[in-house]
């Protein structure tokens, strides 16, 4: 396997407004991240992925961007960013941008010009079209509720927004679009920058005539995700992309891909490809999904993640590259989803971070995880801000469905779970901010947080800082093959990693009860050495052993 300082590092992600407010005015912001470079230093990031700084609207914090090439005046200034850079660089830390080009904000002047006549030369920047039977030009949903497609009384024609109706969807189609983002990435590569985060980067090619899918029972509209997730042109984009700006700069890509199986992740990333480095799968971030999706609330079954997870790490096991992650902004935090944020808190956090960190692939911490922030409660929905969860939470009440029903799944799914400010310490507003903050702060952070977390060596800090040291140290944690063992235990965790002579075995109990475990003798070793576990004092490895609650032990055979 071809040995890449890629694959070799850590990513931290950092979601800005939620991160560090310097300035008081409740919203984080870059010279708040600035002050904070020496916290994550001292955590041993390589590479922070910064979520989008650019100017926005904020219809979707950010992710509705209205110029690609200059800064959010809530964020700080381009000084202020060519500073972050330089304080990065000088720390031995590299930086990744979010590229957001499946879509731009309606407020983007490619947009203001492409609505205001049919023959402008923006016009077909967008995906525009006529109504069909003076409705909608076809029948599919946005990812954000309701239709796809928003009519524009100037042209009398639609456009359409996989997201919502502020984020309209750029064509692809057109050559020039194309160049303008390229030259665009090739803008932020010359002043430096190390990469990008390509947001719902497979969405980008749709299928010829945008065709009506199936609408399923008690929907009102479509998916039409199979006529535009991993198009027809997909590859064709991506290999232009890379010829034009990738190859002629050292750098690291990550593709968000929703819906994308492993066999379809190789082709991205397998290297004679010329594509990306890597993608961000969901797969296993819906294992606890019911029939009807995200909201429909389902408990994780073990053995469904150790299959999803090990199909990805042996399907990309000698081409490609796998990204490493339970959480991200618009993910709950994972110690509240998979683990348990009451009694077993610190061990529970730590045991998945021990399964994470010690696969195949470039792991990435997101903000707070390394101290296990955990979900958050706000009593009501006014509290809360995210557009999907707003949106969700009106879709149900035009249903007449219940609001606890409706708030039980915000409490579990929903997106402000993670990005309710970052916790440092334990004072007012948990050190975020001396003024108001935009989303309030999680009452938890007398208890959890980071202050109290960097003093404290037996922390969850401490944990996540020594799996990233001894990614450093042990070659077999980056380039190891893995092995499944005991894929059937529906309690327990492990696997093996190899690389030349050397082995690791990794052992997890996922749940809150001591675990009774009888090894396959090949990995049963007089001489093991413990490099890491969650709990005080020796466990000794044996055929037949007992693991505490949540522990998670990773052995050097
Ligand atoms: C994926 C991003 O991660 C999410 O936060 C955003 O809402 C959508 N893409 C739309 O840009």
């Amino acid at each position: 396997m071809e040995k890449q300082w890629w694959k070799e590092s850590v990513v931290y992600q950092i979601y800005p407004r939620s991160f560090m407010d310097s300035n008081g005015d409740g919203i984080g912001d870059i010279p708040g991240i600035i002050s904070k470079l020496d916290y994550l230093k001292e955590l041993g990031i390589d590479v922070i992925w910064l979520s989008p700084v650019y100017k926005s609207p904020n219809d979707d914090n950010g992710y509705d961007i209205s110029d690609y090439q200059d800064i959010m005046d809530e964020f700080g200034t381009m000084d202020d960013w060519d500073q972050l850079l330089k304080e990065m660089h000088n720390r031995g830390m590299k930086l990744i941008m979010d590229l957001v080009v499946n879509h731009s904000s309606d407020e983007h002047k490619w947009f203001v010009e492409s609505r205001k006549s049919k023959d402008n030369p923006y016009r077909d920047y967008y995906i525009w079209r006529k109504p069909k039977d003076g409705k909608e030009p076809n029948n599919w949903g946005s990812n954000f509720g309701g239709s796809a497609w928003e009519y524009d009384e100037e042209t009398g024609e639609y456009f359409l927004h996989l997201f919502s109706k502020k984020q309209p969807d750029l064509n692809w189609e057109n050559p020039k679009l194309r160049e303008d983002v390229y030259s665009m990435m090739k803008w932020w590569l010359d002043k430096g920058i190390d990469g990008f985060r390509m947001d719902v980067v497979n969405f980008i090619s749709k299928v010829e005539g945008l065709p009506d899918d199936e609408v399923k029972p008690g929907k009102k509209y479509a998916s039409g995700s199979k006529y535009y997730r991993n198009g027809p042109k997909i590859h064709d984009y991506f290999k232009e992309m890379h010829k034009e700006v990738l190859s002629n700069y050292d750098v690291m890509t990550v593709g968000e891909m929703p819906g994308v199986n492993p066999e379809q992740a190789r082709l991205y990333t397998g290297k004679d490809r010329d594509e990306l480095n890597m993608v961000f799968q969901f797969s296993h971030m819906s294992l606890d999904n019911g029939k009807n999706g995200k909201w429909d609330l389902k408990p994780l079954y073990l053995p469904d993640l150790k299959e999803n997870l090990t199909h990805w790490q042996t399907a990309l096991e000698k081409d490609g590259w796998n990204s490493l992650y339970f959480n991200n902004h618009d993910q709950p935090r994972v110690v509240s989803r998979f683990g348990d944020d009451g009694k077993y808190h610190r061990e529970s956090a730590k045991m998945l971070a021990t399964i994470l960190h010690m696969m195949k692939g470039t792991p990435y911490v997101y903000q707070g995880e390394e101290i296990g922030m955990t979900n958050v409660r706000f009593s009501s929905i006014e509290e809360y801000e995210d557009i999907e969860t707003l949106n969700f939470y009106n879709e149900q009440m035009e249903a007449g469905e219940p609001v606890q029903k409706t708030m039980e799944s915000i409490y579990v799914k929903g997106r402000d779970n993670a990005r309710t400010p970052m916790q440092w310490d334990s004072s007012r507003n948990a050190g975020f901010t001396e003024g108001e903050p935009w989303l309030a702060v999680n009452p938890n952070h007398k208890e959890i947080n980071a202050e109290a977390q960097v003093n404290d060596e037996d922390s969850i800090f401490h944990y996540y800082k020594k799996l990233i040291e001894l990614r450093k140290q042990h070659e077999v944690i980056v380039y190891g093959r893995y092995e499944l063992i005991l894929g059937d235990h529906e309690k327990l965790y492990a696997y093996t990693r190899t690389l030349g002579d050397e082995k690791l075995l990794v052992l997890c109990n996922f749940y809150d009860e001591d675990l009774e475990i009888d090894l396959p003798e090949e990995v049963v070793s007089e001489n093991a050495s413990t490099l890491i576990t969650n709990y005080k004092g020796e466990t000794k490895l044996a055929k037949q052993m007992k693991l505490q609650p949540y522990q998670a032990i990773v052995y050097k055979l």
